[in-house]
């Protein structure tokens, strides 16, 4: 029989982020780790493509494609069980392109006391249109009109 143990306290505590709302809150399951208990770093690129892709699509009004992961840091190890919040801010416009700074922090061992940044990361989408080609970024005017 195995038994499953809560991981260590990190000594590295951080605070979720006041005062902004995360993209998406996700908690890994055994099936996306290793058999140590330890979350595939593919798992955590996907949820935080998916994560920089919210503010990207809004600020585009429409599709996006992912172009670039300018940079990507596992600080820590995820473990099954933590509860991850990704936090997601613009930080660069261009003519079809959004690049998105995320960060992820997860909440371990069912405690929001023990907080640790576990993950940070820069992504560029694209705007594209039905034909898959970059699409002119809307002018953010006709964003706040809606
Ligand atoms: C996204 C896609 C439509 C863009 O078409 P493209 O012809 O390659 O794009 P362009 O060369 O015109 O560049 C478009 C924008 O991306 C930016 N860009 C291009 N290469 C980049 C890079 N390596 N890093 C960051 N930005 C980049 C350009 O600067 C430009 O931005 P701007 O218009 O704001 O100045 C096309 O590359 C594509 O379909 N890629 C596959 C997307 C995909 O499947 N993603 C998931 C992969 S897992």
């Amino acid at each position: 029989m195995t038994t499953q143990q809560n991981p260590p306290a990190t000594n590295q505590r951080a605070r979720l982020p006041e005062g902004k709302m995360p993209e998406l809150r996700v908690m890994p399951a055994p099936s996306d780790a290793n058999v140590y208990g330890d979350v595939f770093g593919g798992w955590i690129m996907a949820q935080v493509d998916i994560a920089g892709s919210l503010p990207a699509t809004r600020r585009a009004n429409g599709r996006v494609a992912t172009i670039a992961v300018n940079s990507f840091l596992f600080k820590h190890p995820v473990f099954v069980g933590d509860l991850l919040s990704f936090y997601a801010d613009i930080v660069k416009v261009g003519n079809t392109s959004i690049t998105v700074y995320v960060e992820v922090y997860a909440e371990r061992n069912r405690l929001q006391a023990d907080v640790v940044k576990v993950t940070e990361a820069t992504l560029t989408y694209v705007a594209t249109g039905p034909d898959r080609k970059p699409r002119q970024l809307p002018p953010i005017e006709s964003l706040i009109q809606q």
